[in-house]
């Protein structure tokens, strides 16, 4: 192993650049050349790449995005794509390669491994819906952000009496909404692994409005969907003013966490580390904050499980 290629892919999360500052560091302090490969795979079968020196990931462990920039590669899935990409490896002369990304990018650095060509995934995505690890990078961020926005929203629903509905992003994973919800101190969160009743919820708007509460967050991830929908039902079944925020793309950006940085940076060192032991095919994670590595294949095949015990917990917090 003497040259390896660093890319980001699928939905780019906070802490991304911390990871690729530590993949690069980690392989120079090892002796091994790197290349940054822009726009994840669809780059990479473009040859878009550059060797990246000490100072390339200089002043960048606190900055939002990824420098490598990213993209969802349609080329990439097709056979013709893939072997373009295999060709341009060679042809660059990159022996081993370091992913960030999510459940996407690694079914990518599965193929490439089977194909002889050792990759290692790094999981970058704010949605921690990957279940072989605790956390991914760009989660607590994500998380933080959403907290931030419920504290603003809080202020304004206040004045008016108001209800909010917050949508939050996971895709079919509810974590950034019940981790946000707890440290928001959400009235009511809706996730898409547990059931809710809509009687209850209202029931719990009614009865805080009883008590001369002024204000009712309740956050919707949004694998449930429906936002204004629910905002509506709210509405008229207890007669508070219901508002909708769509968080959106805005807890996909800004200045990672020191979690995140510190996450990031113990994962990118270990992938170098794995890529210079001979692994291949392995993806890195944290497991009560041990660093670990596992086949992809068995990683994947882990199911995302929600903490039921968090759940029900915010459930008491907010009666
Ligand atoms: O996977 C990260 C994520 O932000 C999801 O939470 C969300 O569903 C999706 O990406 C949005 O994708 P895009 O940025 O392509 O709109």
């Amino acid at each position: 192993m003497k040259k390896i290629g660093v890319l980001t892919s699928g939905g780019d999360a906070p802490g991304m650049n911390a990871a690729i500052r530590s993949v690069t560091r980690a392989a120079i302090f090892k002796g091994l050349k790197v290349v940054g490969i822009q726009r994840g795979y669809q780059g990479l079968i473009e040859g878009d790449m550059e060797e990246m020196n000490l100072s390339s990931v200089g002043d960048i462990i606190h900055r939002g995005g990824t420098i490598l920039r990213s993209a969802r590669s349609k080329e990439f899935m097709t056979e013709k794509g893939f072997q373009k990409a295999l060709d341009v490896l060679k042809i660059f002369g990159v022996d081993g390669l370091v992913v960030i990304g999510g459940d996407g990018s690694f079914r990518g650095a599965k193929k490439l491994s089977e194909n002889d060509f050792p990759t290692i995934g790094i999981p970058g995505t704010i949605d921690n819906d990957l279940g072989y690890t605790d956390y991914t990078i760009g989660f607590d961020t994500a998380v933080n952000t959403v907290v931030s926005a419920i504290g603003n929203l809080r202020d304004t629903s206040s004045s008016h009496g108001r209800a909010n509905i917050v949508e939050v992003m996971g895709r079919h994973c509810g974590d950034i909404a019940l981790y946000a919800g707890l440290a928001g101190g959400a009235e009511n969160i809706i996730i898409p692994e547990m059931d809710f009743n809509m009687d209850e919820i209202c029931k719990k708007l009614i009865s805080g409005r009883n008590r001369g509460k002024l204000h009712s967050i309740i956050i919707v991830a949004e694998g449930v969907g429906k936002p204004y929908d629910i905002a509506d039902e709210i509405q008229e079944r207890t007669d508070i003013e219901t508002r909708v925020t769509i968080m959106g793309h805005l807890q996909r950006g800004g200045t990672p966490t020191a979690q995140d940085r510190v996450l990031a940076s113990r994962l990118g060192s270990k992938s170098v580390e794995l890529l210079i032991e001979g692994e291949k095919g392995r993806v890195v994670g944290i497991r009560e904050n041990r660093i670990i590595d596992q086949e992809i294949e068995e990683a994947l095949s882990v199911e995302k499980e929600i903490d039921k015990d968090m759940y029900e917990l915010t459930k008491i917090l907010s009666i």
